[in-house]
């Protein structure tokens, strides 16, 4: 069955690299009819909106959106387009899987980090304290960790394990110092690895810990979930072990809809010279189709996006390369066979 989804091309490199993909996934077989929609920059210009009310409205009644990197305005007035689509769809999950392709420092990392997405520092409620005469002597961020919100991003690690046959979970906290709001996390997680005793492995880290373990011995994590903004640092961590942003997709998992989208920006010092990689788009787009259902698309482009890196002549600059985005686009097609 047709599956309508929202594309939002996106900004700067956004439009090629999606184009690529789209046309990756409909060689692959992708049954979608894709509802092109606009934000960021291109927003504004069609819009005066960076988060337009009808890409919105196209999500609210698809579900499901593939999106570029955009940009967003700078100066007054513009509403932050990841703020809006958050708040709009409850998007709790961000889900970013890592897996080695071309070796390089580690040759078999395959995890799934799990980052809860709206609560802990980034619920942006900060303001300044006046100490005598000066009104900014300090400043306060709050963290707001709530017992549903870290059940609810707990359990989804745990999900995710079953549905893809992974067999262990490592909880990620400071739990030791900041001991309500981590604690609860702490608490909340051990509640509900209890549920899945004899099913799925339960560990604990400790963040900093986590951070060298990662860079010692990545090959030994299999899904992480963690709180806001351990989870923020640690993706971009874990992009790192296999070969960049060029390379990591992430999904944000919401109650009313869930987006997919490469984990990289707009690239602005490298647009219109036909070289970005559509590689983490495309792999965005191989976790919708598994979200729609698709999966057997999705695993078809897999193979053939992982034979085309691993031959040099394929490889956009970034993976060290120098074949063009229509170049690398041309092999994986062909390597759909
Ligand atoms: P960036 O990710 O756009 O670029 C960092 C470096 O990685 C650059 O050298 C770029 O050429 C390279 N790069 C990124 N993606 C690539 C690809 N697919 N192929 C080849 N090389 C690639 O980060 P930067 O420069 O900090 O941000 C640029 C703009 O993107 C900003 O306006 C920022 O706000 C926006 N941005 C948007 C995001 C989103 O929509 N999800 C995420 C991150 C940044």
């Amino acid at each position: 069955m047709t599956t309508p989804v929202t594309l939002i091309p996106g900004d700067g490199i956004g439009p090629s690299i999606s184009d690529a993909t789209v046309r990756i996934l409909t060689a692959a077989g992708a049954d979608i009819a894709w509802d092109n929609q606009v934000a960021g920059i291109a927003g504004v210009s069609r819009w005066g909106d960076p988060m337009p009310d009808a890409t919105l409205d196209s999500i609210k009644q698809t579900r499901v959106a593939l999106k570029g990197p955009l940009e967003t305005p700078v100066g007054e007035g513009f509403r932050s387009v990841n703020v809006a689509l958050r708040k709009a769809f409850d998007l709790y999950a961000n889900v970013r899987p890592a897996k080695t392709i071309v070796p390089g420092r580690f040759d078999n990392i395959d995890l799934v980090l799990v980052r809860e997405n709206t609560e802990g520092l980034y619920i942006g409620h900060e303001h300044y304290v006046r100490i005598g005469d000066d009104p900014r002597a300090a400043a306060e961020s709050i963290a707001v960790i709530t017992r549903f919100g870290s059940e609810r991003i707990v359990r989804y690690a745990f999900e995710h394990a079953l549905a893809h046959g992974r067999k262990k979970v490592t909880l990620v906290h400071k739990a030791n110092i900041l001991k309500y709001s981590q604690g609860l996390f702490l608490d909340t997680g051990r509640m509900v690895a209890r549920e899945y005793e004899g099913r799925v492995q339960f560990e604990e880290r400790i963040i900093d810990a986590m951070a060298m373990h990662l860079v010692m011995r990545p090959e030994q994590f299999d899904v992480i979930v963690t709180t806001n903004l351990f989870g923020d640092i640690l993706s971009d961590e874990i992009s790192g072990l296999v070969g960049g942003l060029g390379m990591t997709p992430g999904a944000n998992i919401g109650t009313t809809a869930a987006i997919f989208e490469a984990v990289h920006g707009t690239a602005p010092d490298i647009v219109g010279m036909g070289i970005a990689n559509p590689g983490a788009l495309l792999l965005a787009g191989c976790m919708l189709c598994d979200h729609i259902g698709q999966h057997a698309v999705a695993t078809r482009v897999r193979r053939a996006f992982e034979q085309t890196v691993k031959d040099e002549r394929f490889r956009t600059r970034d993976l060290g390369g120098t074949a063009s985005t229509d170049q690398f686009t041309d092999a994986v097609v062909a390597a759909l066979g």
